[in-house]
């Protein structure tokens, strides 16, 4: 298997099987399965927790524009809500818009580092629920629906430390997000004014890298040590990628605890009326 060592700052570009952090290169035209083969490299295959994958893939979901809630502009690393999340992340770039559309990472394990020590400590000490049940962002009916049956039909509730030791390099990185719901022991006041002041070291552009996507590009990214978002900014403009995951290990905290799933609740199916 291909280790990833992220660097404390930065990012490098991947040049071929070099290992390093994100990597991003003109793959051609993949499809889904040489795409997936790819992804195999890295470990095994796992579907997403409720969309699951696309027909004939393991793992595979397609982020349409025009399907309900595919505008992820949102902060977050790859499904947190449950425990052992996705390692890595493979995604790939099928319809892209004439301008627009770009993705940026942020390097988590920078982030931590960019903290003052007395914040290293506080963070170190913190867990998170992160949970899938965040509540429909907008008022559509498509996506209400999307969010109701499909995306929460097994509603997660999940405790991760706020840093986690990366398995691989010994890391500290930030586990945090859109996901997250609250922190463990402490108000949701409270807890929103710390989730935004880890976010805003998370999210300076110091710890960033923008990709302006060109049909048939690839990026990998170690979702253990980074966070991402989907610029919504293409208007009525088509852009289609399609996402392959790695299965992930269980997060530890500094102090060799793991991540912990409390609540994991499948939703009954409606009943028929006849
Ligand atoms: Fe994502």
């Amino acid at each position: 298997m291909v280790s990833i060592p992220w660097q404390s700052r930065g990012f490098k570009i991947w040049a071929a099987q070099s290992g390093d952090g994100a990597l991003f290169r003109d793959r051609g035209h993949l499809d889904d399965a040489e795409q997936e083969r790819f992804a195999l490299r890295f470990g095994n295959l796992v579907p997403h927790p409720t969309i699951g994958a696309s027909k004939g893939t393991a793992s595979i979901i397609d982020v349409d524009s025009v399907r309900p809630a595919s505008r992820v502009d949102l902060w977050h690393s790859d499904g947190t809500f449950v425990d052992a999340y996705p390692k890595i992340t493979v995604l790939r770039g099928v319809v892209i818009p004439p301008s627009g559309g770009d993705t940026v990472w942020s390097n988590t394990a920078a982030a931590y580092l960019d903290l003052p020590l007395p914040l290293q400590r506080l963070a170190d000490e913190l867990w998170a629920v992160h949970t899938n049940d965040y509540g429909v962002r907008t008022s559509g009916e498509a996506d209400k629906k999307y969010y109701d049956e499909i995306f929460t039909r097994t509603i997660y509730e999940t405790e991760h430390p706020v840093v986690r030791v990366h398995p691989e390099t010994g890391e500290r990185t930030l586990v945090l997000g859109y996901y997250v719901q609250r922190f463990v022991g402490i108000p949701k006041y409270d807890g929103q004014k710390l989730l935004d002041l880890f976010q805003s070291h998370i999210t300076a552009p110091e710890n960033t890298v923008r990709w302006n996507w060109k049909e048939g590009d690839l990026a990998i990214w170690d979702n253990r040590a980074t966070q991402h978002y989907a610029v919504n900014d293409y208007g009525d403009a088509r852009r289609i990628v399609r996402r392959a995951t790695i299965d992930g290990d269980l997060p530890v905290s500094v102090d060799r605890r793991c991540s912990v799933t409390r609540i994991k609740a499948t939703k009954q199916p409606p009943a028929n009326v006849t």
